[in-house]
């Protein structure tokens, strides 16, 4: 079966072709990054712009890549939620068009799930159920992955996501946006050991995590340094902001572990392209015996592909939808109400 998939949730527009879940026929991405490095962040309505822009031309190169017709399809997958509200209509919109004019079905899939998903992609023999860390720019949870399309949240962030948390602490150390991959490489020059973080605990809810103290923290470091004029070890602070980071992730992505029992964990996301949250997990995960999947690193980050790999998954359990189906800003990894047929 060969899903055309789209992904416009941020600022990637991407559009792939995957064949029965697992096979990449076609992974086609225009990134919109540079456009708002120069804002410093995401513009919301630059995104939904350029999403309009690109998507008609982005789709006609995925299908030539693919080596397909239209008349190959046999049905269209769509990121619905979460993300931006302006970006993920305009992929909805035309992914909606395309199911419509080609006369097949629409599949909607939760964007998280298409990052877990992204998973399947590079682990041929990976089946649920497992334990996903999932760590973008928006989310941060714990996901207990049932099967393929059932799914439990068993920690998540209080308030800001990890990605969000590295954007805003690598703009205080002067790197450019997004700041996950320059802080990733500005930690490594440090062994750390310098600054005294928080590390916050929610009281009664151990899998549950908090980065926004954090976040101002770091902030506060680096402007009161500038303000009396301290000279600031600027690697040593992304090196021990990223490892407060992965001591808030590692240890509870482990307790969860242990509490399910699930013997594989799965990390999603692209925070999880990191390099120091990627050897605390391979270190914890051989401690105790687990089996780890760490996606490579063009599956971590936003994609096309991934959103293909959970569609798949979604049409076998009947999840698909109507011409009315909506685009939410927000929405739980364990929606039910879209399995109902609209
Ligand atoms: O999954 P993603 O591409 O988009 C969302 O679905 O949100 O994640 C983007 C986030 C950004 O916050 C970016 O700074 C972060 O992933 N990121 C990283 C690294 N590479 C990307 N964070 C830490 N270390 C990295 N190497």
């Amino acid at each position: 079966m060969k899903i055309l998939a789209f992904e416009s949730s941020c600022d990637e527009t991407a559009v792939a072709v995957v064949e029965d879940g697992r096979r990449v026929l076609s992974d086609a991405i225009a990134s919109q990054v540079e456009m708002h490095a120069l804002y410093g962040g995401v513009v919301p309505e630059i995104a939904s712009r350029k999403h309009v822009e690109v998507i008609a031309a982005l789709t006609e190169q995925a299908l030539r890549e693919a080596n397909c017709s239209r008349r190959d399809i046999d049905a269209v997958a769509v990121t619905y939620a979460p993300g931006l509200i302006g970006a993920v209509l305009v992929g909805l919109s035309f992914a909606k068009s395309v199911a419509f004019g080609l006369g097949v079905p629409l599949i909607p899939v939760h964007h998280v799930r298409g990052h877990i998903a992204a998973n399947y992609l590079a682990f041929p023999d990976l089946e649920p159920p497992f334990l996903t860390l999932a760590i973008s720019g928006g989310n941060t949870l714990l996901v207990d992955v049932r099967s393929y399309t059932d799914m439990e949240i068993l920690g998540s962030t209080r308030d800001d996501a990890a990605g969000e948390c590295f954007d805003k602490a690598a703009r205080v150390l002067g790197l450019p946006y997004p700041g996950g991959k320059p802080m990733d490489a500005l930690a490594r020059q440090s062994a750390g050991g310098v600054y005294t973080l928080p590390h916050a605990h929610v009281n009664g809810a151990p899998l549950d995590m908090s980065f926004s103290g954090l976040k101002t923290a770091v902030v506060n470091l680096a402007h009161h340094a500038q303000q009396v004029g301290q000279p600031l070890d600027r690697a040593a602070l992304a090196r021990d902001f990223t490892q407060a980071v992965s001591d808030t992730l590692v240890p509870r992505t482990m307790e969860a572990a242990r509490r399910t029992g699930r013997q594989v964990i799965v990390a999603a996301g692209g925070v999880a392209a990191n390099s120091i949250i990627r050897a605390d997990l391979e270190r914890a995960c051989r401690k105790e015996g687990r089996r780890l999947c760490l996606p490579p690193l063009r599956l971590c980050g936003d994609n096309g592909a991934m959103i293909g790999a959970q569609g798949y998954y979604e049409y076998l359990a009947g999840n698909t939808a109507g011409m009315s189906l909506n685009a939410f800003a927000t929405r739980d990894i364990s929606d039910r109400q879209i399995s109902a047929k609209k």
